[in-house]
């Protein structure tokens, strides 16, 4: 299996597969700690959140190759400060994961708590980290135009490749995060999303194909504030056979259009 694959799937079970799971099983522990809060009340001894797993849950992946891979329109210094960045997001998802594990519920509160606190950034910092790894894995290729299953999907959605172009480069004009492209697996097709956050208009249920970090980080130190030079640069480097993997990775969701019903 070479790097791509690797990387490639790992990113998808990830996001697909397992950083749900994980998601889910924290957020299960805290309904049915928040169960307990009552219990708790009449209790003198607090009642923690009975989360499972390891407080290094997350380990950052090396983009390293990235640095040095000349991509035309896009730095390594940029790519390394960016980079930078990323390992931040990784080491505040182990922060947070940790704290979960031994989180006070008693006086869990929606109003402010320190317990809320942490399930609010939770979703912020997990999305943060797997949203760059898709970002950087989607990047280092040779742009051109996809093939395929991929190919087809694209055109199916939005009539032909430039308009699929055209759409998700405004889309990266309006957003102040993230534009993804991802299978909805509702329905079965492709769709674009924008969110402002990592945790923002994220949509349920759909497995990201290609990831555009819009951000201003993303692209300052080249493009000032230029934003559209980015875009055309980020189409230059693009992997889309990076982003054909995933897109047929996709076949393998557990929730799948077929099995909503
Ligand atoms: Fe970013």
């Amino acid at each position: 299996m070479s790097a791509i694959d690797h990387e490639t799937i790992g990113n998808f079970e990830v996001v697909g597969d397992e950083a749900f799971t994980r998601r889910e099983v924290l957020l299960m522990g805290a309904l049915a700690a928040g169960s307990l809060v009552t219990a708790g009340a009449a209790s003198a001894e607090p009642v923690a959140a009975a989360t499972t797993g390891s407080a290094e849950a997350y380990v950052a992946r090396d983009f390293g190759h990235l640095v040095s891979a000349n991509m035309p329109g896009l730095s390594g210094k940029q790519v390394e400060q960016h980079l930078k960045l990323y390992k931040g997001y990784v080491g505040k998802a182990n922060e947070i994961h940790g704290k979960l594990k031994d989180a006070e519920i008693a006086g869990a509160n929606a109003t402010y708590a320190p317990f809320r606190e942490l399930l609010v950034e939770q979703s912020y910092a997990l999305n943060g980290v797997v949203y760059h790894e898709l970002y950087f894995g989607n990047l280092g290729g040779k742009g051109g135009e996809p093939a395929g299953e991929l190919r087809s999907a694209i055109d199916s959605q939005w009539g032909s490749y430039g308009r699929f172009v055209d759409y998700v480069k405004a889309a990266g004009k309006s957003m102040r995060g993230w534009v993804l492209v991802g299978f909805n697996t509702r329905d079965g097709h492709l769709e674009c999303f924008g969110l402002d956050l990592h945790n923002m208009f994220v949509p349920a249920n759909v497995v990201p194909v290609l990831v555009l970090d819009v951000y201003e980080h993303a692209y300052m130190i080249d493009y000032g504030i230029d934003r559209g030079r980015y875009l055309d640069a980020f189409f230059s480097n693009l992997d889309w056979d990076v982003v054909g993997k995933r897109m047929a990775a996709t076949a393998r969701h557990p929730v799948g259009h077929a099995s909503t019903t």
